[in-house]
């Protein structure tokens, strides 16, 4: 019994906004391209599966679907049989093509942590009971495709691991998650841990100067009070009609983004039908004007058991006794828990002390300037152009409610 267990949790990143120049394209092979759409498409179903979950609805939603989907790709090289197909099918990818799934994984690991214009390191780590065995080929697979750092642990010392853990993720985050890991099972004999740190500048910082508190509506009724920055510059932009949602892009450094999409009649119906297929198109059509922009600083803190989520979308054996983890280890394993955490700090960094005169508004003459006011909930992506690639995404309902 003491060695059933086998506890995955997958974690975390943190993003910091800041910014700058586009990076040059590179030649992609078709099967990468293949994988990071069928990456993004997992996203866009990890996320409704999330906000489905009850009462969700009124909380502000962030996770790294590059993260999840890492995790339970890693976790798949230990997964066999009906198991295994439940991941493959679950993330979107055909079974019979593992090699090339784990190949692609490899080299969006590498091409990410070779980025140098923005502070990014994706990675993973498995800790391991000092007594439990797992094959070999196993381990010698997490590190050749995960690069996966190892570690001998004993688990049975709770506290001592825990610390050292959460110690590892401290370190991998810069401090942002610095309490990952709270109440760890003694009877752990496997932790898999995959993270996402990306810190980028703006490539057009706000000025705090121009910072303000305003008022955030929440819905027709509830408003709170929110440190809304503000800028008016020449941005990318482009007005969805067949979604009603105005979508804003806000760069950082090296081909990096953020979307923003505030949409006009609620953000139920924006959640329902947006797609990774819209995301291509906003980056197809989005188009450089002058606007006014008001753009909430956020510092935000959320926390998933994704085992009932991962159940709903077909990723159930692995949690029960029908886990069949037989590439781990001949002895009987099951994954007990499935932890995500995430952090995103939107701030003005880079600031620049441009004063900005408080004109908000003229009358439309040809100077006019739009507004956009992401001053009602709206979602949010974190995405990396050259790839076209999410690595996060969310939902910001209430500036207030940061935890
Ligand atoms: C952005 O990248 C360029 C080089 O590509 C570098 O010179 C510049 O300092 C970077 N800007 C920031 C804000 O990191
Ligand atoms: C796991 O899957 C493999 C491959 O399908 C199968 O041969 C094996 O019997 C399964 N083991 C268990 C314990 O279900
Ligand atoms: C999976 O790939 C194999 C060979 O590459 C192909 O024959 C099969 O049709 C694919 N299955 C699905 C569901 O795409």
């Amino acid at each position: 019994m003491a060695k059933n267990i086998l506890c995955l949790w997958s974690c975390l990143f943190s993003v910091l906004i800041y910014t700058s120049v586009h990076g040059a394209l590179e030649q992609e092979t078709e099967n990468n391209i293949q994988i990071f759409e069928n990456n993004n498409d997992f996203a866009f179903r990890l996320y409704k599966s999330i906000v489905a979950q009850p009462d969700s609805q009124s909380k502000n939603v962030f996770f790294s679907p590059l993260s999840v989907s890492m995790a339970l790709a890693a976790l798949s090289l230990g997964a066999a049989g009906e198991t295994h197909q439940q991941l493959f099918s679950g993330l979107g990818f055909n079974s019979s093509s593992s090699e090339e799934v784990h190949k692609a994984f490899l080299n969006l690991l590498q091409s990410l942590n070779q980025r140098t214009d923005v502070d990014l390191e994706v990675g993973t780590a498995l800790y391991v009971q000092d007594t439990f065995r797992p094959h070999a080929d196993f381990l010698e697979k997490m590190k050749r495709f995960y690069l996966s750092d190892g570690f001998s642990v004993d688990f049975t010392k709770t506290a001592e691991t825990t610390e050292q853990i959460n110690k590892y993720v401290s370190e991998k985050t810069r401090g942002k998650i610095s309490k990952f890991i709270k109440d760890l099972k003694s009877r752990t004999v496997m932790y898999l841990l995959s993270y996402v740190y990306f810190r980028g500048k703006w490539l057009i910082p706000f000025s705090t100067r121009s910072t303000r508190k305003r008022t955030f509506h929440v819905d027709d009724e509830t408003t709170v009070p929110v440190q809304m920055m503000y800028k008016k510059d020449f941005f990318d932009a482009y007005y969805d009609h067949q979604l009603s949602a105005q979508v804003l892009f806000l760069h950082y450094n090296d081909s990096f983004s953020m979307m923003l999409a505030l949409p006009e009649k609620g953000l139920c119906a924006l959640e329902e039908v947006v797609s990774p297929q819209h995301i291509v198109k906003w980056l197809k059509r989005m188009k450089e004007r002058e606007y006014e922009i008001y753009v909430p600083k956020l510092s935000l803190k959320t926390s998933y058991s994704l085992k009932d989520t991962l159940t709903g979308m077909g990723m159930m054996d692995m949690f029960t006794r029908k886990a069949n983890l037989t590439g781990i280890s001949s002895d009987k394993l099951l994954v007990t828990e499935f932890v995500h955490q995430a952090s995103l700090d939107v701030d003005e960094t880079g600031a620049t002390a441009t004063a900005v005169t408080g004109v908000e508004f003229m009358f439309a003459s040809l100077s006019f300037t739009p507004v956009i006011n992401f001053n009602r909930p709206f979602m949010i992506f974190v995405i990396d152009r050259q790839r076209k690639t999410v690595l996060f995404m969310g939902k910001i309902v209430n500036p207030e409610n940061m935890t």
